[in-house]
């Protein structure tokens, strides 16, 4: 039952994306997967709600009085919990970040999304000095243009090696695929290659985010809910 956790204060920085294709490809592999839905705005309760996702997904809407209660129900459930949280910098992300096993942090290639996540390293590092409560981390980095090496994705990548800080080695590019999926609804893998450019290349990128997260996650009790699990697919050339 790994909890993780989505968490940058900077707005739009590819949280509910990036919970989106992990839920995507997790289900798709056969895991039990929670989304606990933080943000008011519930946009991954909306793209739950039209027809066609995983029975494997259930999706709940949570705030801060609810979000510890609604994450024990979940981790009776198994799979996976992923929590899918507002920008904003309270209570709620706290306690989120408490609930973590895992607290990934996306951030697009610019400065100013490098420093929303700034803040949430500076609460895990609060946690960990005046609680002694260590939560692992890292950053990925999102909507990365898959051909070009930009300057300012190099700017946000060095500062964050300048602190230290992991970032996965998996990057998720710029998809039409992760922005169709939202009004579409179901599973990335439902959709239909014909009408979104370049699904083969998002699908890919899914699976090697979801390998590098699970790999990061304490698999016990994140059992595949069935029998089978869906062998990843061929790396993209
Ligand atoms: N990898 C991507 N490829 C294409 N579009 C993306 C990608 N990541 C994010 N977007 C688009 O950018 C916008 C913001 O992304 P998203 O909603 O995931 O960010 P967020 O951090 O959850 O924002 P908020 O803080 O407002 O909740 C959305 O319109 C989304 O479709
Ligand atoms: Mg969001």
């Amino acid at each position: 039952m790994p909890v993780l956790t989505f968490a940058n204060t900077k707005g739009g920085a590819g949280k509910t994306t990036a919970v989106l294709i992990l839920a995507s490809e997790l289900a798709g592999r056969g895991n039990r997967v929670t989304i606990l839905d933080a943000d008011p705005r519930g946009w991954i309760s909306r793209w739950h709600a039209i027809a066609g996702a995983s029975s494997l997904i259930s999706v709940a809407s949570v705030n801060e009085e609810t979000i510890e209660s609604a994450t024990a129900r979940a981790k009776k459930r198994g799979g996976y919990i992923l929590i899918d949280l507002p920008s904003s910098h309270d209570a709620l992300l706290a306690k989120a970040v408490g609930l973590a096993d895992h607290v990934l942090i996306p951030v697009q290639g610019c400065a100013m999304d490098a420093h929303g996540g700034a803040e949430v390293l500076e609460l895990l590092k609060e946690l960990d000095q005046s609680c002694g409560v260590r939560i692992p981390h890292s950053v990925v980095l999102t909507r990365v243009n898959a051909a070009v090496t930009t300057r300012a994705l190099q700017a946000a990548k060095d500062f964050l090696a300048d602190r230290g800080i992991a970032t996965l080695s998996t990057a998720i590019a710029e998809r039409a695929a992760y922005r169709d999926v939202f009004d579409k609804g179901g599973l990335l893998q439902a959709m239909n290659p014909m009408e979104v450019s370049n699904l083969v290349k998002a699908l890919d990128n899914g699976s090697r985010l979801a390998d590098e997260v699970m790999a990061l996650m304490p698999q016990k009790n994140a059992r595949p809910a069935a029998a089978t699990r869906r062998a990843p697919i061929a790396k993209a050339a």
